[in-house]
């Protein structure tokens, strides 16, 4: 019979040693090589540069952008692939970060920030699960997620991506990797998971995205170190790397805390990944030389997603390894890392899209768990007069703000595209159609600005904040308050007289405080996703709100970076969070 590589009944080990045994150098220079899929003009380069995985950054997406239409894409690369001489499948990677963000029709769940407010593991397994099933349903098999960073300064782009600023919080919410990868890698419906990014991506000077985390190596460990133990511990298949630095030196050059740390200390036996032209900024100039790729491979990265001048990464990769600069012991790790996963995700039985999963694309009962997971993610921060929750009927409501009605806005960056955007960008629910689902016998009006606003109304509802955005494009330096058009319509509607309820949809706490006293109640929303109902159902008292702050929330951006137990006297401290009286 063929060879043992293609054994199933052997083990993983003496698959993984046999194929090494038969494979090129450039067969395991290919295996190490990452591209996204824009760069394959031909998918025949994919078997001629041996190229071990694709990727589609955020927003890459086929035409038209289906499930069905993925998996076909998927398939296609993947026969591409299998042409090659030893038929070694590739793995092909996204950012499923809340939901298959980047698919038309897919369930968006809350941000990790809104996740982290649940407080509820178990619910985040779940889901994991759900999302590995609508990544695996398109073809997908490997997610480059979670975030487990800790956000320790709101100011940064990335706040709604990490689950909260305590590592113990962060660690809790690790139940994701469970859901994403199943009980085995090779479980219908599972998906690799990666552990991002390694490490210290939150808690660098000002909160600026990819900057400086001047740290002590224990205030490192303590902090932002522990919720990667907590991912190894679960077996986390793979880890990227962060493109920040670590006191001056940039992780993609770091081997003590890749190799010494990540994989002899924690045991990570996964493999390791760099983030998208992470090695190109080892030396703060555009493009990779020899240099970075000799210090990133010799670190301990065992893939580098390119992405695009994969040719000539592979070219000086090779002459690397002729020269020296990089020994065959290094390659030969991370070839055992990457081919290890792949038999055990069972790529090399089951190369192809397993379509009994596609149909659960943005399926109702996907939406049902979002719903949940909204639900659970709303903190209710002030209730005065028991303003909440609203009566569904002999009610008048007035509903304003430019997140009210605006899918796009509620479910925030990495939506659709990279940065997200604004509008009816995929099918869901907003809030103000769950405010109207619910209040079938009450009157809801809506005006984005609040014109027409009066005293004849019972209550006004304002749903505001802030518009999409990600990584960098989302760092806030200088101010972190309302912007011009929120704070007109607030005002329009205090002038009115009528009880204002404010529901802040945004991705990290805001600068509020000043306007805090004219509002009668506030509900942190986050940043939702498709299901908007679940806002609902806090607001009209049909979910109790359980939410709790993930985020100390600060009294004035000058307090940035604030935490707990800094000493500061906040806004509203971690952990806070209302419930509604006598129920
Ligand atoms: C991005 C992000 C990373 C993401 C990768 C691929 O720049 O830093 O989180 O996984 O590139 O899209």
């Amino acid at each position: 019979h063929g060879p043992a590589y293609l054994d199933a009944s052997q083990p993983v080990a003496v698959r993984v040693h046999d194929l090494m045994s038969r494979m090129s150098l450039d067969d395991k220079l290919g295996q190490m090589t990452q591209a996204e899929r824009a760069a394959i003009t031909d998918p025949a380069d994919i078997a001629t540069y041996r190229l071990g995985s694709l990727l589609s950054g955020g927003g890459s997406v086929p035409t038209p952008n289906t499930a069905r239409s993925w998996a076909d894409m998927y398939d296609g690369f993947q026969r591409a692939a299998l042409t090659s001489p030893l038929h070694i499948p590739i793995i092909y990677g996204v950012d499923a970060v809340h939901g298959h963000n980047n698919v038309h029709g897919a369930t968006i769940f809350p941000h990790n920030i809104g996740l982290g407010a649940t407080r509820d593991p178990r619910l985040v397994e779940r889901i994991g699960d759900a999302v590995a099933e609508e990544v695996a349903g398109t073809g997908v098999d490997w997610d480059f997620a979670p975030c487990l960073c800790v956000a320790r300064n709101d100011r940064w782009g990335r706040t709604y991506e990490s689950f909260g600023e305590t590592p113990e919080l962060v660690s809790s919410m690790s139940t994701i990797i469970d859901g994403l990868q199943g009980r085995s890698l090779s479980s219908k419906g599972s998906v690799l998971a990666t552990a991002k990014h390694y490490v210290g991506d939150g808690g660098t000077t000002g909160g600026v995205d990819q900057g400086d985390t001047e740290l002590t190596e224990a205030q490192l460990r303590a902090l932002h170190l522990a919720p990667f133990q907590a991912a190894v511990r679960r077996g986390v298949g793979s880890v990227m790397i962060s493109f920040s630095s670590w006191n001056g030196v940039k992780m993609h050059a770091n081997g003590y805390l890749i190799t010494d740390v990540l994989k002899k200390e924690l045991g990570f036996s996964g493999f390791v990944i760099s983030d998208w032209q992470g090695i190109d900024k080892i030396d703060g100039q555009d493009g990779f030389t020899a240099e970075e790729v000799r210090a990133s491979i010799n670190a301990g990265v065992d893939m580098v997603m390119v992405p695009y001048d994969y040719v000539k990464f592979l070219g000086i990769l090779r002459a690397e390894v002729e020269s020296g600069g990089i020994p065959m012991s290094r390659i030969d790790d991370a070839n055992r890392r990457i081919l290890t996963k792949k038999f055990q995700l069972g790529l090399f039985e089951r190369p192809f899209t397993d379509r009994r999963l596609t149909g659960t694309v943005g399926s109702q009962a996907h939406r049902a768990l979002a719903r949940q997971a909204v639900r659970e993610s709303q903190v209710l921060l002030k209730n005065d007069g028991g303003v909440l929750p609203l009566d569904k009927r002999g009610q008048k409501i007035f509903v304003a703000g430019k997140n009210a009605d605006d899918i796009g806005n509620q479910s925030g960056g990495w939506t659709i595209s990279w940065q997200g955007s604004s509008g009816p960008i995929t099918p869901g629910t907003t809030i103000l159609q769950g405010i109207r689902d619910k209040a079938r016998s009450s009157a809801v009006t809506y005006s984005r600005d609040g014109t027409g606003i009066d005293g004849n109304y019972d209550v006004a509802v304002a749903v505001v904040g802030e518009t999409p955005y990600a990584e960098f494009m989302g760092d806030r330096p200088a101010g972190m308050g309302l912007d011009a058009e929120d704070l007109a319509t607030l005002q329009r509607l205090k002038d009115s007289g009528v009880p204002v309820v404010v529901v802040l949809v945004s991705g990290r706490p805001l600068d509020i405080a000043t306007e805090l006293p004219g509002w009668d109640a506030l509900l942190a929303s986050w940043l939702p996703g498709t299901e908007g109902g679940g806002v609902a159902d806090v607001l009209f008292g049909d979910y109790n709100p359980t939410g709790k702050l993930p985020v100390t929330w600060m009294r004035s951006a000058g307090q940035q970076p604030i935490n707990v137990g800094d000493g500061q006297d906040p806004l509203f401290p971690y952990g806070y969070g209302l419930r509604y009286r006598g129920r």
